[in-house]
């Protein structure tokens, strides 16, 4: 059995998952503020990190993402899934505070940027999987597919067509490097 933690897990934890939330009325099994501290697990306990719609609303992404990294052994995964910034729901909740787009955590790749390593972070991650969905209409259309199927396409869609042909969610499965 996979050792799974379901970080923000509301009401609908991760089936098999120990839940964490800073909110008493939710399915948590323990209560956590990532705010205000350290996981309460140790290095390397868990096979896989879930956080769907949470990593918007925490105050550090980085450290975050750090505490993920450290609590999830080398192989595990990190699944994150959150609003790219041009849905509805990314400037809708007053609560999130931070709008991402399908590159926002390349930071924390090993392949670095501008050819540069550990930008913000010596933590690195390898994506292993990444899925954008876009509104229906485009989906239709066969946008969603390009976007997915090439990272070209990806960067163009981001830099010159996002804003009408609007994201939805993105799903990111990140591989821990250890
Ligand atoms: C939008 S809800 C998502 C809940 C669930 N993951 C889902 O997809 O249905 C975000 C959850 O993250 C929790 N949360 C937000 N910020 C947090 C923080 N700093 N520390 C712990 N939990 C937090 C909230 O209490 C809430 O339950």
């Amino acid at each position: 059995m996979p050792r799974i933690l379901d970080v923000g897990c509301g009401q609908q934890k991760y089936p098999g998952a120990i839940g964490i939330d800073m909110n008493p009325d939710t399915a948590a099994d323990v209560l956590c503020h990532l705010d205000e501290g350290s996981l309460p697990f140790r290095d390397n306990a868990f096979d896989e990190v879930h956080a769907t719609h949470l990593i918007e609303h925490v105050d550090n992404i980085i450290r975050t993402v750090e505490e993920f990294h450290r609590v999830t052994r080398a192989g595990g995964i990190i699944v994150l899934i959150t609003p790219h910034y041009t849905d509805f729901s990314s400037f809708c909740d007053p609560t999130h505070k931070w709008h991402l787009n399908s590159f926002s955590f390349r930071y924390f790749y090993p392949e670095g940027i501008h050819g540069h390593d550990h930008w913000y972070s010596r933590v690195r991650l390898r994506q292993r999987r990444l899925r954008v969905r876009l509104l229906q209409l485009w989906r239709y259309l066969g946008f969603e597919f390009l976007v997915n199927h090439s990272v070209r396409f990806r960067r163009f869609w981001e830099f010159y067509l996002c804003y009408v042909i609007r994201g939805k969610v993105m799903e990111f499965e990140l591989e821990v490097i250890k």
